[in-house]
């Protein structure tokens, strides 16, 4: 039995693009409704074109606003569509931040997003047999996976989500949810993509064994293993380690940390745990700088955190990282991004961006001092040479010029001369002006 309430596919592939008659498009008649018998089910999303049949259509779109294509065509229905809605997951993106405002579960949804993606082999071509972000980890064969104990209360915090937003995979969602909950605590953008297409059963699910332990024989060495197989390198290993500077251990999940400290027994959130900073809701690089200076017995330090202090390759990321936060959160971002894509079948296979587009980057901001950096002082010689000039011809710092009226009148006169000269005869036949 499988912890998803469908075994469905969730992929959107399995459900019809609508087309609707140029002259129908503007009334917004279409709207996909869940059929009954499986409310979640994408494959029996039933397509209703009359709106006076369902007063409440309007609403139901802006809720849960559907891809509608209008090329047309009046055959409605097209072969092809992304794994996920983009105006969806924008919206879904907004209620996250809701959910981790009000419930503090960035770790824990970190952590899901994480375990997900973890299982990737990239020895093996096949998908999804090769493992990935496939959002198998909702099904129970994986999620009771002794390394994803806890997972569960996750997976139930993504579940009304996917109610709300049935035209986002669960894969992306969870991949969503980590990535917002990273840039919430304070952490890095994102170059997220999206489109990652769902397994859809549970004998899709990797065999158990492919995530790190804590406390291996030689934590370096089986970091380099199973972070190897994943395709990623010792600097990712390293920054993304760094994740733990959100979160706590619990004994009663992963036997790992103590049932509390003083950093955790008051929340917020659920009590308890043992947390590796002290400030475990906030993303900053004191997870590397608590490690180490090694200064408070209540912070936790796994043997694969004190591993990257040791070992000579990872030390120099981990020293890097604790001493300078902007190269930690780059780093970091990136890696967060390959984890995030391990595996993952894109439907498009480009995947689909959602604001935050990598290769767009930031303006840059106008900063008027930009433009007068090189402005250069006088010389003195030079400001004794205008003043002497100036002095000449009847001024002095303290008087201004004094003004010439005789000139000034000539002026005046001869501006009056040439304006008649020009407009004065305007009975000219070749007058072509205004
Ligand atoms: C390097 C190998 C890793 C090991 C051995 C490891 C191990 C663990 C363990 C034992 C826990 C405690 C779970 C519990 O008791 O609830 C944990 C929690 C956590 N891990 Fe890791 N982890 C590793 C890598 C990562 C990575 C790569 C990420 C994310 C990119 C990550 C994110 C987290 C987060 C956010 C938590 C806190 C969860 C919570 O507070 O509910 N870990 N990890």
């Amino acid at each position: 039995m499988a912890f998803s309430l469908s075994a469905a596919s969730h992929s959107l592939c399995s459900s019809p693009r609508v087309s609707l008659p140029a002259a129908s498009s503007s009334s917004s008649p279409l709207v996909a409704i869940p059929s009954s018998s499986s409310p979640h089910s994408i494959s029996s999303l039933r397509i209703v074109s009359s709106s006076s049949l369902f007063p409440h259509s309007s609403l139901i779109q802006k809720k849960y606003p559907i891809n509608v294509t209008n090329r047309g065509s009046s055959t409605g229905i097209s072969p092809k569509c992304a794994a996920s809605d983009a105006a969806q997951l924008k919206s879904a993106k907004e209620d996250i931040k809701v959910l981790l405002r009000t419930k503090f579960c960035h770790p824990i949804l970190v952590r899901l997003g994480w375990h997900d993606a973890g299982t990737y082999n990239k020895n093996i071509e096949e998908w999804p047999q090769r493992g990935g972000a496939n959002a198998s980890i909702r099904f129970e064969p994986e999620i009771k996976h002794a390394a994803n104990a806890g997972l569960i209360s996750a997976l139930k915090l993504i579940e009304p989500l996917k109610e709300k937003y049935p035209n986002i995979s669960y894969a992306d969602l969870f991949q969503l949810a980590s990535a917002t909950a990273i840039e919430e605590a304070g952490g890095p953008e994102i170059p997220m993509k999206y489109g990652r297409v769902d397994v859809t059963a549970p004998e899709q699910c990797p065999e158990e064994g492919r995530l790190p332990d804590a406390g291996p024989p030689s934590p370096a060495d089986h970091l380099r293993e199973v972070f190897y197989r994943m395709g990623l390198d010792d600097k990712e290993i390293v920054a993304l380690s760094g994740a733990h500077t959100l979160g706590r251990a619990r004994p009663e999940r992963s036997g790992w940390g103590k049932p509390e400290t003083k950093y955790t027994k008051t929340g917020p959130g659920e009590a308890g745990g043992q947390s590796w900073t002290v400030k475990w809701l906030k993303f900053d690089n004191s997870y590397f700088k608590d490690i180490k200076e090694k200064r408070d017995e209540e912070l936790l330090v796994l043997p694969t955190d004190a591993a990257l202090f040791e070992d000579p390759s990872f030390k120099i990321y981990a020293e890097k990282y604790a001493e300078d936060p902007a190269a930690f959160f780059k780093d970091y971002a990136e890696a967060h991004a390959k984890l995030s894509n391990l595996g993952a079948k894109f439907d498009p296979p480009e995947g689909i961006i959602i604001g935050n587009d990598p290769t767009q980057g930031t303006p840059e901001k106008f900063v008027a001092a930009n433009y007068s950096t090189n402005k250069k002082e006088l010389s003195d010689s030079m400001k004794k040479k205008i003043r002497a000039e100036y002095e000449a011809i009847g001024g002095s710092p303290n008087k201004p010029l004094p003004t010439n009226y005789f000139l000034n009148i000539i002026i005046a006169i001869s501006v009056l001369v040439l304006f008649f000269y020009f407009f004065g005869n305007n009975n000219s036949d070749d007058f072509s002006g205004f």
